[in-house]
């Protein structure tokens, strides 16, 4: 069964899983830390080479100031207290987003673990922090327009990769799978770039709920579908073929 290089995943649903419950919504985003364990150590042990966690939106900023507060507080928690299991297991940790934004009680130790976690090549885990799709472009863009008026590029020469060397994703293998939980079907600024050939799954299981099997499921569902990449079906099963042909 084919397993995805890379997996994103959009965890969404703490805070209907907490009000559920009748607790406050923070305690949602405590459990839901605990789903992030699992799933990045059951990524990690089938061998993914990849997996990308939309942790905090750029949107994300506009909630109450006391759950933006208890969100940066989780994640201090998170980020100290993974140190141990992310550097045993040879997890390299990787930031996309505005992390300048994210308060210092977050920057720190996030700093210290990219640095120290930095010659892993275990798997990428890459928090996606203060993060949007589209100001992730903008930023690419700024970027980019600056090195064509600095001379250092040819703007003849700008084609798909050419943008996507200035994308913060550029160095992660291409995105296979996207998973969203809680039953929302929409992107809500992740990753739009990188989507654009990724096999799409929605869940309705709530974040706090989901664990490695809800993850091997989404595997499995995955490993079903035929990406074509804009070709016939009969391509697809020729080429499968040759490389079968080849390998053997
Ligand atoms: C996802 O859960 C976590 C973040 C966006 C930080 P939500 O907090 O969005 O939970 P719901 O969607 O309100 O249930
Ligand atoms: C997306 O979830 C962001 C994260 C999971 C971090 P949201 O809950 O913010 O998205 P919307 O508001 O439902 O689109
Ligand atoms: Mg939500």
């Amino acid at each position: 069964m084919p397993l995805p290089r890379h997996v994103g995943i959009i965890m969404d649903g703490n805070g209907r899983w907490a009000e559920l419950r009748g607790q406050s919504r923070v305690e949602g985003h405590r459990v839901g830390a605990d789903s992030v364990r699992d799933v990045t150590r059951a990524a990690r042990e089938i061998g993914l080479e990849a997996i990308t966690l939309y942790a905090f939106s750029s949107q994300n900023w506009s909630r109450p100031a006391s759950e933006v507060s208890a969100l940066m507080d989780l994640l201090r928690e998170y980020l100290l207290g993974e140190r141990d299991e992310i550097m045993d297991n040879g997890i390299r940790l990787a930031a996309i987003g505005d992390v300048e934004r994210l308060p210092s009680r977050v920057q720190d130790p996030l700093d210290a673990l990219r640095a120290e976690s930095a010659n892993n090549t275990g798997m990428v885990l890459t928090l996606a922090l203060s993060y949007g799709g589209r100001e992730s472009i903008a930023r690419a863009v700024a970027a980019l327009a600056r090195d064509v008026a600095a001379g250092t590029l040819d703007p003849s020469t700008i084609d798909v990769d050419a943008v996507n060397r200035y994308l913060p994703t550029h160095a992660l293998p291409p995105l296979d799978l996207l998973i969203r939980t809680s039953g929302e079907q929409r992107i809500s600024n992740f990753m739009l770039w990188e989507l654009a050939y990724a096999e799409l799954i929605f869940t309705d299981v709530l974040w706090p709920d989901f664990r490695r099997q809800h993850l091997f499921a989404c595997l499995e569902q995955y490993g079903t579908r035929e990406r074509r990449f804009g070709l016939t079906s009969g391509q697809i099963v020729a080429s499968d073929v040759e490389t079968d042909v080849e390998s053997t």
